[in-house]
């Protein structure tokens, strides 16, 4: 079952619209421009523009659509675009932060809280969800989307999906139009260097990587955003195998694709064409059906289709669908927005909307003797760090219309909410050759129980052309590290980051690790109650955290490989080879025991399907939050399989002594693969279905597919 945006209610009145339009006001309609301070006044009116990006506010927002409504021949009203990648006003936690929290239902919130807040602003296109898998933390983007796993990944891009695309109850209409991106395989950026070419195997695109735009297309997304890489050879924004004969002919895809910013003009930078007018009939041809700000559409469009039935019929073509769109979204009826707008930001239900997420995403990674959670026990702890008291650097990836002081610090939060009393002391920059701060923490850690020390990554160094070379903590963090952990008190260390990083020795010199992500504008009072136990943390891995960068990439859904790791345990001289955290871990306050899996049959025919149990039992005193989560392995393939992937999972809430039953139940078309024609298929053999706390269980059962 599917919610893919069909076009056809509003292709009668698109196809009567187009019907009146020249062909200047058709190039028009496919024509996006971003930026306010050079967009022309008598362009817009004379209906060459039909879509607007980076405008500032509602006022302007309203007089941009007053001029295509009122002043323009057709009155066909503009997209507004804006990316709104995790909340507009209210911060939410980060993508792949909030995917953290397996909670489907928090992040579809998250996504409905953000487009409400954008349709207020006069924006009704939101360019988001980024789901584009990814396996290497190198590549600053990986911080955009919801991790390495298909299965999860497309779950999430659904979920994103329905909560931009939320009927606003008094409309009736979207409030605003998705746009799944970047279409498609950009997080397979080399090295993750970004905007470098994009080169996998057709079955690893086509099973693990491809899928995910997909879920996005069948949640019922309304555009698509073709993306600036060529993959395998091919740069996507000119390519019709993937923008026409994947994307439409064999998805169905009905909606309007938007090139990457100026990415149609930057064709001639692949070297796939020769001048800006070959970028423009190759990408109109291939699929892209508006150009974001290259001006080569507006620029050739026009004098090529004079000349050109094909390309004349695929201007229509792309006009339609941009109309259709416009019609799906009301704007005919609806373009305007309410000016006197502050009411309806960062109010509380939102700012408890980015709490409640951010509580569920953050996630416990060590906690040694039960150091956490902190006892209101009168003992006095040091906070030190450069992300404890930080706002700027915790805004997250896009902050785009957050505002600073609008976060909530770590430091804020335990000084005013926590109970127990602190020293706090920045002690040193997150980079740099400055130790000065850090020659009084001895001294203040001396008349302190315990220390937290708050480091990471500031959100400016990941997202768009964020990449590193090196994910540790770096010189001057892991010296301060190294400091506090040899005044022998009690260490808690919280992470805050938009990406994995190499952290071994923030494991090592610590006994407590949380990692609070870059967490929204309830950052400080979600790590502040999860440290005082006034929330257990639940969130899980949806990426892989290595131990050193050099192991990247790195994921749990790797091939057996023929020399077994039982035979043939080292792969490096220098590290281990396997994660420092793996896909899908996370630690509670309590202890829990599984089960062994039990399964309902057998012996499974292919219209059969399986049921695999367990039940999950809390053997500590305290609630915790579990995410049960599901693998399965075709034991023997044709071609070679990975080892385990995920196929389920369910976050469930267990009281202390309770043990609850969880069950997934599949169809076999559930475990299908690429066979060496990159068919799918599923195989007749043994499988096992894996059940456990995270990738690495080893809690299984078997059953044989006759
Ligand atoms: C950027 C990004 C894309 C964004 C677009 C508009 O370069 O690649 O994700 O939506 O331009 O800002």
């Amino acid at each position: 079952m599917t919610n893919k945006f069909k076009a056809a209610p509003y292709m009668e009145r698109a196809n009567d619209i187009l019907s009146k339009m020249t062909l200047s006001e058709k190039v028009g309609q496919l024509v996006l421009f971003g930026s306010m301070s050079q967009l022309n006044m008598d362009d817009m009116r004379q209906g060459k523009i039909g879509s607007l990006l980076n405008v500032p506010d509602v006022k302007t927002a309203n007089a941009m659509q007053k001029i295509a409504v009122e002043e323009t021949r057709l009155g066909i009203p503009l997209l507004i675009g804006h990316d709104v990648v995790h909340g507009d006003r209210t911060l939410f936690p980060v993508p792949l932060a909030g995917s953290a929290s397996f909670d489907l239902e928090k992040i579809e919130r998250a996504e409905a809280v953000a487009a409400k807040e954008a349709y207020h602003e006069g924006i009704n296109w939101i360019y988001s969800p980024m789901i584009d898998i990814a396996r290497d933390p190198r590549w600053g983007r990986i911080a955009e989307g919801a991790g390495e796993d298909k299965f999860y990944g497309s779950k999430v891009a659904s979920a994103r999906v329905r909560g931009f695309q939320t009927i606003n109850p008094d409309t009736g209409k979207p409030y605003a139009c998705a746009c799944f991106k970047h279409y498609c395989g950009y997080g397979l950026s080399e090295a993750g260097r970004d905007y470098e070419a994009c080169d996998i195997g057709e079955r690893t695109l086509y099973g693990e990587y491809l899928p995910v735009y997909k879920a996005a297309l069948d949640a019922g997304s309304m555009s698509c955003m073709s993306s600036f890489n060529t993959l395998n050879g091919i740069p996507v924004t000119g390519s019709k195998k993937y923008l026409t004969e994947l994307l439409r002919d064999n998805w169905g895809f009905e909606g309007l694709v938007v090139s990457d910013w100026e990415s149609v003009m930057e064709l001639i930078y692949h070297r796939v064409t020769s001048s800006d007018a070959e970028s423009a009939k190759l990408a109109l041809s291939a699929g892209c059906d508006i150009d974001m700000h290259s001006g080569v559409y507006s620029e050739h469009l026009e004098a090529l289709a004079k000349e050109d039935t094909e390309l004349m019929a695929a201007v229509d073509r792309a006009v339609l669908r941009v109309l259709c769109v416009k019609i799906a979204m009301g704007l005919f009826e609806d373009p305007y927005r309410d000016e006197d707008n502050e009411k309806y930001f960062l109010t509380k239900e939102h700012r408890e909307a980015s709490r409640s997420l951010a509580e569920s995403c953050m996630v416990l990674l060590k906690n040694e003797d039960g150091t956490l959670p902190i006892k209101r026990d009168g003992k006095k702890w040091l906070l030190t760090g450069p992300l404890a008291d930080a706002r700027f650097e915790n805004m997250g990836i896009w902050g785009g219309r957050g505002n600073p002081e609008t976060i909530v610090t770590i430091k804020d939060a335990l000084e005013k909410e926590s109970g127990i009393s602190l020293e706090y002391l920045k002690g040193c920059e997150v980079e740099g050759n400055d130790r000065s701060g850090m020659k009084n923490a001895a001294r203040l850690a001396a008349g302190c129980d315990g220390i937290i020390y708050v480091c990471g990554e500031p959100c400016q160094w990941a997202g768009e052309g964020g990449g590193r070379t090196d994910l540790s903590l770096g010189a001057l963090q892991s010296e301060y590290l190294k400091l506090l952990s040899s005044l022998r008190k009690p260490l808690v260390t919280v992470v805050l980051t938009a990406r994995p990083l190499a952290i071994e020795n923030v494991h090592s010199s610590s006994r407590a690790v949380l990692l609070g992500w870059q967490g929204g504008v309830e950052l400080g009072n979600a790590v502040a109650s999860l440290l005082m136990g006034d929330k257990s943390p639940s969130g899980r891995l949806p990426v892989t955290f290595p131990r050193s960068t050099g192991q990247i990439p790195l994921y749990y859904a790797n091939l057996s490989g023929g020399r077994p790791r039982w035979k043939y345990p080292r792969r490096y001289r220098d590290c281990d080879s396997s994660p420092l955290y793996p896909f899908g871990y996370g630690l509670t306050y309590g202890s829990v025991e599984y089960s062994k899996v039990t399964l309902d049959k057998e012996r499974v025919t292919r219209g059969e399907t399986v049921t695999a149990s367990v039940s999950v039992k809390n053997t500590s005193d305290v609630k915790v939050s579990e995410v049960v989560q599901a693998y399965f392995r075709d034991v023997v393939s044709s071609v070679a399989t990975p080892e385990k992937l995920l196929c389920g999972f369910e976050k469930i809430e267990i009281e202390p002594g309770e043990e609850k039953n969880v069950s997934f139940t599949f169809e076999m078309s559930d475990f299908a693969f690429l066979n060496e024609k990159l068919e799918y298929t599923v195989e007749p053999g043994e499988f096992m279905l894996f059940i456990g706390a995270d990738s690495t269980t080893e809690n299984a059962a078997s059953f044989e597919l006759v």
